[in-house]
């Protein structure tokens, strides 16, 4: 049996392949991204540079000799690497388990195309099991948390936790999101809100997934 750790690698190595043709990417931010970082400092890319979706994966790309590229001076991105915290079979993601997921849907969309990697433990039917994370200006935090709860979620707030943005986050619990879609809407339209974990009304386009010794492949239809 392959631990959860083995399996991030494994399908970390699987993305690999994907790279091939690919002169600037974006790096998304997570252990499983951390082993993807990994991975790359062992082959030959071809690689000019990337964009880094956090400090933390920055600070890694500058290690394995990757130069950092700001999003500012491309006007588009071939491809997006990265993980996620729970997937269903749309494609669709929860993220921001690393509370970076702001800076990751920021990547996903400015990318042609958004490569997720992640190990069966992450596969759900229904999202809400994993706690859904909300970025917020601190000033309206408080606000921002009494209409979440008339959307009908139980927002925590995460504790000695900034962002790379300088805001907090708001973890929503006890949540059973039929409507991903209308609740990633519902929560953006909040004034205060600067992003959230759902990446539903802009799926994955791909999903890598290991499962022990086997890589699945999940494809979005659009
Ligand atoms: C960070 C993220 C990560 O992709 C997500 O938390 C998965 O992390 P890991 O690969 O460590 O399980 O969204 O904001």
């Amino acid at each position: 049996m392959m631990t959860i750790e083995e399996q991030k690698m494994k399908v970390a190595n699987a993305a690999l392949k994907y790279t091939g043709d690919h002169r600037i990417i974006g790096v998304g931010t997570g252990s499983t991204v951390n082993y993807f970082i990994d991975a790359l400092a062992t082959i030959n890319h071809h690689l000019e540079g990337a964009v880094a979706s956090s400090i933390a994966t920055a600070e890694r790309l500058k290690c394995i000799g990757i130069p950092l590229i700001e999003l500012n001076d491309v006007n588009e991105l071939s491809l997006y690497i990265d993980g996620a915290d729970a997937y269903n079979p749309h494609c669709q993601l929860v993220k921001g388990g690393g509370g970076a997921m702001t800076r990751e849907k920021i990547l996903a969309y400015a990318s042609r195309q958004f490569i997720c990697i992640v190990d069966k433990s992450k596969e759900t039917r229904v999202f809400g099991e994993f706690p859904i994370p909300v970025e917020v200006i601190p000033m309206a935090r408080s606000f921002v948390a009494r209409e979440i709860v008339k959307l009908g979620g139980s927002p925590a707030y995460r504790q000695n936790f900034v962002t790379d943005n300088g805001n907090i986050i708001l973890d929503i619990h006890d949540w059973v999101v039929a409507e991903p879609i209308k609740l990633e809407r519902a929560l953006n339209n909040i004034p205060g809100v600067v992003g959230n974990g759902f990446f539903a009304e802009k799926p994955a386009n791909l999903i890598l997934i290991s499962e022990q010794e086997e890589i699945h492949i999940l494809k979005a239809r659009f």
